[in-house]
């Protein structure tokens, strides 16, 4: 089936089934390779992208529930104000270790302010409960999400 989906303001035209998960057409059709593949189940946060906003597991996500909601992902999420703020700060904070789980954190935590620009602990911890660190970069995550949300 035929399916156009907005991804970083841009319609994609894509040809697949429709219970195509949105992370096999992020990665495999449109060559988006940012948002990655952790465990496939909705459990680790690897995959997240925004839609309409709200941090959403994209390997749970079938391109045929989307409709004409906006999508975006690691490749633009530097281009929003709060995404922009989340970046320097997880460079100020050196918060990456093997960098695999990191977009989906990025993705999580700049939603995170999008909703609430002066997160508490409980806040942060709830909001990126979902994403999993291996490396166990928690401590840097919660310091770099209190850098940005004091960052002018
Ligand atoms: S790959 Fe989607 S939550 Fe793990
Ligand atoms: S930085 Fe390695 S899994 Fe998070």
């Amino acid at each position: 089936m035929s399916f156009t989906i907005k991804v970083n303001g841009q319609d994609h035209a894509v040809d697949v089934d429709g219970d195509t998960p949105l992370l096999w057409v992020l990665r495999d059709v449109l060559g988006m390779t940012g948002t990655k593949f952790g465990c496939g189940q909705a459990l680790c946060g690897a995959c997240t992208v925004h839609i309409d906003g709200a941090a959403t597991r994209s390997c749970a996500t079938t391109i045929d529930s989307i409709g004409t909601s906006a999508i975006t992902t690691i490749e633009a999420i530097g281009d929003t104000p709060n995404g922009k703020k989340i970046q320097q700060a997880w460079l100020d904070s050196e918060v990456v270790q093997c960098g695999y789980c990191q977009s989906g954190q990025i993705m999580s935590a700049t939603a995170l302010l999008d909703s609430k620009p002066a997160p508490t602990d409980a806040d942060i911890d709830d909001a990126m409960s979902g994403n999993i660190c291996r490396c166990g970069t928690y401590v840097r995550i919660r310091a770099a999400i209190k850098q940005a949300a004091s960052a002018k």
